[in-house]
């Protein structure tokens, strides 16, 4: 268990290509404060894209904080693996432009590219895809906690609680400081996931578990998983797999998003890497986030027709509804979404492969151009993103909405492992440990509960008043 100096320094050495480092800092930039004071605060150059301002001194130079609720101009991390311009609608994995690699590569090479920072050859492919097939099956035992989930239960409920469980059966053999054990690690992470996730539709919908099989590559397995019939023999067009393997590469990184920032928080804590990913699943499931792509369905399945695209754009635009038009508008993009060009793409092609008509993409079309012709959207940049289309490709396929997310899960595991790795291999890790503006009261006198008036102002009762929440024999 023990990882030494020197396997430290060994491992340095070789694997410089993927170690992120801070660059030395350039020139400064000058803060002057109320007082008078100035502080120089170096200025740190990207290799593409904003420079940042170094501001770690800050506090200790000038007492202030930095206030940046939602992270709009905080880089948390240096990192090597994936580049967004959002002006341009521009997406690099590794310096490999999204559209070359959704068209010349496949989800397999991209988890390799993601996690060793080159893509591989031929060899190297095949070894790797062969370890990751052969790391699908998961502990008997860890099947049994399927059983214990209630009939109905959303299968991201079921992944962030099975995932997370996965470190009981992988945590006193691992050791996070030493590189071998956090490939291991990693492999295992990409591989079980797609296996988790099937058991849950299938274990959900009372079908029998189908284990993955050697002859299948990562996605055919994922599919055979969810959809084959024990008693019949299992055939899938090529056409879908392709589908769905674009999928998963649109979807394997996007640098430092709300599920990625978890992910390397949880892991700056030096947790157990599966509960990381599963802290992961968790932040994605929100339909701001992953939960786009199952939200905007049920968006597209109320609107129902064409004549009522005009209100729901209206309920939009309407601050006092908390209804936004899902599958619209990204932090990072403001210009498009590469991502969901490429996924326009492929919903068209997989619909013409089924060969059946499906209504919502007629309705997804139109709610598009609608928007895209109103000032609200057209002001605040607001275009669609890459869980636009991605729903009516599943519902095409035939997976149950609520698979969809599952799915995403399954695409970004790579991703989150890719940053978990690359934030491990940096010396002197820092916990995440964000500050705040602290707006609540200052010190005051604490009142014996005989002394307390229940009609004093500032007592706010509780929400459930007199309800008898704790003896309701109805279990939540
Ligand atoms: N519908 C209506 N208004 C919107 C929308 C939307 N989808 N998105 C943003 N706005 C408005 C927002 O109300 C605000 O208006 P104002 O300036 O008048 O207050 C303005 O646009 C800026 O929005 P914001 O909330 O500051 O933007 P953000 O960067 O914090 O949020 C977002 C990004 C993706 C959470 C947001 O656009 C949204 O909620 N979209 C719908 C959910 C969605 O599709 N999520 C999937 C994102 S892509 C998949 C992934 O990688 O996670």
């Amino acid at each position: 268990m023990d990882f030494s100096k020197n396997d430290r320094q060994a491992f340095e050495e070789k694997y410089q290509e993927i170690i992120p480092t801070v660059p030395k800092a350039g020139k400064n930039a000058k803060l002057v404060l109320p007082d008078g004071r100035e502080v120089d605060l170096p200025i740190i150059e990207s290799a593409n894209g904003p420079n940042v301002i170094d501001i770690r001194s800050l506090y200790q130079q000038t007492g202030y904080f930095t206030f940046d609720p939602g992270f709009f101009s905080t880089a948390s991390c240096v990192s090597k693996i994936t580049y967004i311009d959002g002006e341009k609608g521009e997406l690099q994995y590794r310096g490999y432009p999204i559209e070359e690699l959704a068209e010349k590569s496949n989800y397999v090479e991209v988890c390799y590219l993601l996690i060793y920072g080159i893509l591989p050859t031929k060899e190297e492919l095949v070894k790797f895809e062969e370890k990751i097939v052969q790391e699908m099956l998961v502990h008997e035992k860890l099947i049994e906690f399927f059983k214990g989930f209630k009939t109905g239960a959303h299968p991201m409920a079921i992944l962030t609680g099975v995932f997370g469980a996965l470190s009981a059966f992988m945590h006193n053999d691992l050791n996070i400081y030493d590189p071998k054990d956090r490939e291991l690690a990693a492999i295992r992470i990409v591989a079980k996931l797609p296996t988790l996730a099937a058991i849950a539709f299938r274990t959900a919908n009372g079908l029998p578990i189908v284990y993955p099989q050697k002859k299948y590559g990562f996605i055919e397995n994922f599919l055979y998983m969810m959809f084959a019939n024990p008693t019949t023999d299992w055939k899938i067009s090529s056409e879908i797999v392709k589908a769905i393997d674009v999928i998963c590469i649109l979807h394997a990184d996007h640098e430092q998003n709300a599920s990625t920032s978890t992910v390397r928080i949880a892991g700056s804590s030096l947790a157990n890497p599966f509960a990381c990913i599963a802290s992961g699943i968790t932040s994605l499931w929100g339909p701001a986030h992953g939960g786009a792509n199952e939200a905007c369905i049920n968006m597209l399945e109320s609107i129902g027709s064409v004549d009522n695209i005009a209100k729901c754009i209206e309920m939009a635009k309407d601050k006092t509804h908390n209804f936004r038009l899902v599958g619209f508008g990204h932090r990072v993009y403001k210009n498009f979404d590469p991502r969901a060009t490429i996924m326009q793409k492929i919903c068209h092609n997989v619909i013409n492969v089924i060969g059946k008509e499906e209504p919502l993409l007629d309705l997804a079309l139109q709610l598009e151009a609608t928007a895209l012709r109103d000032d609200y959207f057209i002001q605040r940049k607001l275009y669609p993103n890459v869980d636009f289309y991605t729903g009516i490709i599943y519902k095409s396929i035939g997976i149950p909405k609520n698979m969809f997310t599952v799915i995403f899960a399954m695409a970004r595991s790579v991703g989150w492992v890719s940053q978990w790795l690359e934030m491990m291999s940096e010396t002197g890790i820092k916990i995440g440990r964000p500050r705040q503006l602290y707006v609540g009261h200052t010190p005051r006198e604490f009142v014996p509960i005989e002394k307390r008036e229940p009609e004093e102002e500032s007592r706010v009762p509780p929400l459930h008043g007199d309800d008898d929440i704790l003896g309701s024999i109805k279990l939540g």
